[in-house]
């Protein structure tokens, strides 16, 4: 961890920005880093980074300013399904922490379960499922981060919510909240798994996100997520699932995405 927050540090100093929000972005959703004034840095140069290997996720951190606000973007992300550990996936995390974030946004794709949702709703993560089988936190404990039984009473930040949903008010966007159910991927779920799902309290699923904030919350960072309902599930309509449709619904509210999340942070 330190190789690489000595590296980044190095690379961001002459700028003087101080990064103190994260931003995740999810599949179809890293245009936003487009506006971050600022310096990009591949993952591939960066020591102890692995690099993300699936469409629509760049690789590079972007740190800089935007609505005034130092932030440090992760333009793709890394996902169990591509065969990294979840140590290392969430390892850029934990250095956002040691870069000194005190916020995360944490966003992606995710299938909608809840019948009342559509493609193209942004939905509020209020709390988690993790059904990975796995967790980032395995082996052994990461003192100088945090406890060895860390709380999950609130993984998602009230106060980070609030703030989100007053921004959609004013942006007049119709935002929903629910549960984000975690897997592994990359096979997308069973009709009957979705219905497994739903009954358990799901809202949506998706392939990621739950691992970075684990580790989040271990660290210490305020969470907020969002997930981006790219499809429904599969079952919940009589239709076939494939990724290149993920991506072009994404795609189509990646400037709604983008405003809410500016919106946000105005108000952080
Ligand atoms: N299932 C799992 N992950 C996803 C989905 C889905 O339907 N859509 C986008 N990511």
């Amino acid at each position: 961890m330190k190789n690489s927050t000595d590296y980044i540090s190095q690379k961001i100093a002459p700028s003087g920005i101080k990064p103190d929000t994260g931003i995740i972005l999810g599949s179809g959703l890293g245009g936003i880093a487009d506006e971050i004034e600022g310096i990009s840095i591949p993952y591939a140069g960066i020591p102890g980074f692995k690099t993300s290997t699936i469409q629509g996720h760049a690789g590079k951190l972007i740190v800089g300013k935007l609505c005034s606000k130092g932030i440090i973007a992760m333009q793709g992300r890394l996902h169990y399904y591509e065969g990294h550990s979840l140590r290392e996936i969430v390892h850029p995390v934990r250095v956002m922490r040691l870069l000194g974030v005190k916020n995360l946004i944490v966003t992606n794709a995710a299938g909608g379960i809840n019948r009342d949702f559509k493609p193209g709703d942004l939905m509020i993560i209020e709390d988690h499922i993790n059904f990975t089988g796995n967790n980032p936190l395995i082996g052994q404990n990461i003192e100088e981060l945090g406890v060895r039984f860390p709380d999950m009473s609130r993984a998602y930040s009230e106060e980070l919510i609030n703030a989100a949903e007053i921004a959609a008010n004013k942006l007049k966007i119709n935002i929903k909240k629910g549960v984000y159910a975690a897997v592994t991927g990359p096979s997308y779920e069973t009709p009957a798994e979705v219905r497994m799902l739903r009954t358990l309290g799901a809202d949506a699923v998706g392939m990621s996100t739950v691992p970075e904030v684990i580790a989040a919350r271990h660290a210490g960072l305020d969470v907020l997520g969002i997930s981006c309902i790219s499809n429904m599930a599969c079952g919940v309509l009589d239709k076939p699932l494939c990724h290149e449709e993920v991506i072009e619904i994404t795609k189509g509210i990646e400037n709604v995405f983008t405003a809410l999340v500016k919106e946000i942070l105005r108000g952080l």
